[in-house]
């Protein structure tokens, strides 16, 4: 029997290991289509299968690397029959058995996952004019399956949107989609909320005014990573949807113009959102990158700016990038319009595709959306899961 892994996936055995070497404190293994993996010792011992490294029920490691020897060593390799390799720990005089699939998966220098999340594609009006399925929309008659729902995830993942049509028109509809995914992030405005008009109200989402292209939450040190909307009713003259690739924006605004790029990423930005019993802040700038200079947020609400305060020089080139902001997310160019209908479900990646609506009469007929939202890492998380399950299945 095959060793088992320290995870709960499965590993396909594409290539077996042909020749093993014990060299410089590394395990060297040569493949049989001739790619050589170097596995550091320390490494290959530290995800050791073995009961005492690894609890076989949670699939966590045992260990911490200072509970190793200083000096390990290798005292014998033997590749199994099953194309196993089989290494002897010294001082520890520990048998280890690794899975050859594993192992060519996790090559420490050319690693081979069996799951990769769908590439981020920008899009922008222009873009997408030729295309009849922006943004990508599948049938709520066929989204119970897993493969039409990993579909729609992974379209959601790669766009920043996707759109779900004729769901059933009830108010549990739309928990019962996003609790296919993982948990509803809760807010102030609750587990989940429903846009429509109120008298007393904490938001202008809750009014009839128009609300430009904006992300939701700028207040949150952890701004929700995605937002759903269900439309319930839509009988209103106006309150079309609008949608804007705020990561399209910001290369646009990277590419053309430098210095108002790198004022949007570098100068803290202070937000507030204040309700009779709750006042929020965060001050960061609008847009934030990783290790790599990757945009990995955008944070565009931007009535809840608060009062800037800092030199003036700053604050003049706080406008000039706000308003070039505003002019490429609002440009007809960069943004779509459309008509939700009752039974639509539209997911957004909050941190990254930004949302509005054009204003509505309020007097005549009635337009009930119902929100919530979840983080990214939800999506992230089940994604992979479902690509997991899927090989599980065909394996
Ligand atoms: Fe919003």
């Amino acid at each position: 029997m095959l060793p088992d892994v320290p995870d709960f996936d499965i590993y396909a055995i594409d290539h077996l290991p042909e020749k093993l070497i014990v060299a410089e404190q590394r395990l060297i293994i040569t493949w049989d289509d001739g790619k050589i993996s170097h596995y550091p010792f320390v490494w290959l011992r530290e995800y050791s299968p073995d009961a005492g490294t690894f609890n076989d029920i949670t699939r966590e490691q045992n260990i911490a690397v200072t509970d190793l020897p200083d000096k390990l060593n290798i005292s014998s390799t033997e590749i199994g029959a099953d194309g196993s390799v089989i290494v002897n720990w010294q001082p520890e005089n520990l048998d280890s058995r690794y899975h050859p699939g594993w192992l060519r998966a996790h090559c420490p220098s050319n690693p081979k996952p069996n799951f990769e999340l769908p590439k981020r594609t920008l899009w922008t009006a222009t873009r997408t004019a030729a295309s009849q399925t922006f943004p990508p929309t599948f049938s709520g008659a066929q989204i119970d399956t897993d493969k039409e729902f990993s579909e729609w995830l992974g379209a959601l993942h790669s766009s920043g949107v996707a759109v779900i049509t004729d769901l059933p028109i009830e108010p549990e509809a739309l928990e019962k989609v996003v609790d296919r995914i993982g948990p509803i992030r809760t807010s102030n405005f609750g587990r989940i909320f429903d846009v429509e008009l109120k008298a007393e109200t904490n938001s202008n989402a809750y009014t009839s005014q128009p609300l430009r292209a904006h992300t939701d939450l700028a207040t949150r040190e952890y701004q929700p990573g995605l937002q759903f909307f269900f439309c319930m009713e839509n009988s209103v003259s106006g309150g079309e949807t609008i949608l804007t690739d705020g990561l399209a924006v910001a290369e646009k605004i990277r590419t053309d113009h430098p210095e108002e790029y790198a004022f949007l990423t570098e100068q803290p930005i202070p937000f507030v959102n204040t309700d009779r019993d709750s006042e929020y802040r965060y001050e960061v700038p609008i847009l934030e990158t990783d290790h790599h200079g990757d945009i990995t947020t955008v944070r565009f609400t931007y009535w809840l700016r608060a009062p800037m305060t800092g030199d003036l020089a700053t604050l003049d080139n706080l406008y000039s990038a706000l308003r070039l902001f505003h002019h490429y997310a609002d440009h007809e160019d960069y943004q779509l319009r459309f008509p939700l209908k009752p039974g639509d479900l539209i997911g957004v990646d909050n941190r990254r595709v930004l949302h509005g609506r054009t204003g509505f009469a309020p007097d005549a007929g009635h337009r009930w959306l119902r929100g919530c939202y979840m983080e990214r890492e939800e999506l992230e998380s089940r994604l992979r899961v479902l690509d997991r399950q899927r090989r599980i299945r065909s394996a």
